[in-house]
């Protein structure tokens, strides 16, 4: 039986490169195979999705299986120093088919192509194409370059490309959840983050684009959809932005925020579920959180990174918020939005922390009690903020130990959280088998944790079930449908 069971890629950059598989377009097939791998964060996932439809309009057709692909792209992260060695090692494995088969065209894609530009091929002297995020309706004729025997970058950053147009060709998809992207790049500047520099500025995607696109993905029997951007409370268009009259009065009656765009979203189906990625604590407006009570489908989960407990690192961080600030947004969202799961990001061992600062990110997840954690140690990125101001001074035992504690306190608040379930019932939605057994269904209750019940004759994946909760482990709720 085939294994339908998407991970929750939504934020974690840390697991390995997925193949990902497009069915061949009929009628226009030149006879070469693709194969795409990403890594990284949601964004890259989705960004493949878009490199594989403008390449299937060119006629090719990808495969799972890198040894048969005559052009191997890898997506790449550069969020920390290990996501990037993770991606140079397997490009390593790639290059050596490369010494077999010189007509093969590796290519380098994303966040890590737009930090080294050139430089890369340099670096990996077999790569032959580079390509930034922004630049991928370029790859037709970066191909031909490298078909007529020269290497090709293109690593330009656009401020307006969105790809609006582009209806992404969905990669190994289960027909049920998929990622939309309504913004891209990040203008934040955190002093840690290297995603303003790989990502550029950041715009927003035109409301109507993405309602078309998620109504045609509901009307082709998808039932969730996540909204992505960096920062998805800065979501904002105007409408007259485009137009050649701008008018400052009709401008400000037609801008979009992102309590609108969850509105608009949501109204296409109550049948649709909404999701969404990620929150920023200094946008995030009651407005929002108003929006997401007041619809149904749209899920109670938010992912509030807060990245430390601390003021003084929080400032140094350039987060632009402080613990009173953040504490008062998580009041908010329990005040306004009953029973809404939070989950966060969190960094340990950023430039001159202390152990009492310290301590305060883990007061922070005392007073939280998160439902789930993304926890890291702090790596510097060149051409950061942190990078050129501060010193990369907290000796790696130190940065290991602080992160081993919050890991083991986060187990315990997840198991806190799913153990506060058991005895109740859950709207799940089945997104396939569970990835142990066939005679196990697994899906997401509204709060994002995964359920698993038994299979049965009365539903199937693609339709929402109530599973009351009898036991649980410490990633998962399991139940029956009642
Ligand atoms: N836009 C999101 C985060 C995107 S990156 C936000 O603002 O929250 C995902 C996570 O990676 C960040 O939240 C942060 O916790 C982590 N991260 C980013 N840069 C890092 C670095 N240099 N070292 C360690 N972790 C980092
Ligand atoms: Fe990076 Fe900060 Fe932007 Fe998130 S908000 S992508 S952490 S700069
Ligand atoms: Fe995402 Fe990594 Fe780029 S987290 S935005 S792929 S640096």
């Amino acid at each position: 039986m085939m294994d339908l069971v998407i991970p929750d890629k939504t934020h974690d950059e840390s697991r390995q490169g997925e193949a990902l598989v497009l069915e061949p377009v009929t009628g226009k097939n030149n006879g070469r195979k693709l194969y795409i791998e990403s890594y990284g964060c949601a964004m890259n996932f989705s960004d493949s999705e878009i490199v594989a439809s403008i390449l299937s309009e060119q006629g090719f057709e990808t495969t799972a299986d890198h040894n048969a692909a005559d052009v191997i792209f890898i997506n790449t992260c550069s969020i920390r120093e290990n996501a990037e060695q993770r991606v140079r090692n397997r490009l390593k494995e790639f290059t050596v088919s490369k010494v077999k088969n010189p007509g093969l065209v590796v290519g380098v894609l994303g966040c890590m192509a737009e930090r080294l530009k050139s430089k890369f091929l340099e670096e990996e002297k077999l790569v032959d194409v580079v390509v930034g995020p922004d630049a991928y309706r370029d790859l037709p004729n970066l191909i031909d370059q490298v078909d007529s025997g020269q290497k090709a970058v293109n690593v330009l950053l656009s401020r307006e490309e969105t790809y609006a147009d582009i209806s992404p060709v969905r990669l190994n998809s289960n027909g049920i959840n998929a990622f939309v992207s309504i913004m891209r790049g990040c203008d934040n500047m955190c002093s840690f983050c290297v995603v303003p520099f790989t990502r550029g500025r950041e715009r927003s995607r035109d409301p109507q684009s993405i309602v078309a696109e998620c109504t045609d993905l509901f009307n082709k029997g998808y039932r969730e959809v996540t909204l992505l951007g960096q920062n998805v409370d800065s979501y904002k268009w105007n409408a007259t932005a485009e137009s050649e009259t701008p008018n400052a009065e009709a401008s400000s009656a037609e801008t979009t925020n992102f309590a609108n765009l969850l509105e608009l979203v949501a109204l296409i189906s109550p049948e649709l579920r909404v999701r969404f990625s990620t929150s920023h604590p200094k946008d995030i407006t009651d407005d929002v959180l108003y929006t997401i009570n007041k619809y149904d489908n749209i899920c109670n989960y938010i992912h509030l990174p807060v990245q430390s407990g601390n003021s003084r690192i929080l400032e140094m961080m350039n987060r632009t918020y402080d613990r009173e600030w953040y504490i008062n947004r998580i009041d908010a969202i329990r005040r306004i939005i009953p029973d809404c799961a939070i989950s966060t990001d969190m960094i340990t061992g950023f430039c001159s922390e202390t152990d009492e600062e310290h301590n305060d990110s883990v007061s922070m997840m005392d007073y939280v009690k998160y439902d789930f954690a993304y926890m890291f140690k702090y790596s510097e990125r060149p051409g950061t903020l942190a990078a050129k101001r501060y010193k990369d001074d907290i000796p790696e035992e130190v940065k290991q130990s602080r992160l081993a504690q919050i890991v083991a306190k986060q187990q315990e608040y997840s198991f806190y959280r799913m153990q506060a379930r058991i005895g109740k019932v859950e709207k799940v939605l089945i997104e396939g088998y569970s990835k142990k057994a066939d005679k196990d269904y697994c899906g997401r209750s509204d709060q994002n944790a995964m359920v698993i019940f038994p299979v049965g004759d009365n539903y199937k994946p693609g339709e929402y079930v109530n599973v009351l909760i009898e036991r649980t482990t410490s990633a998962t709720l399991i139940g029956k449908v009642v």
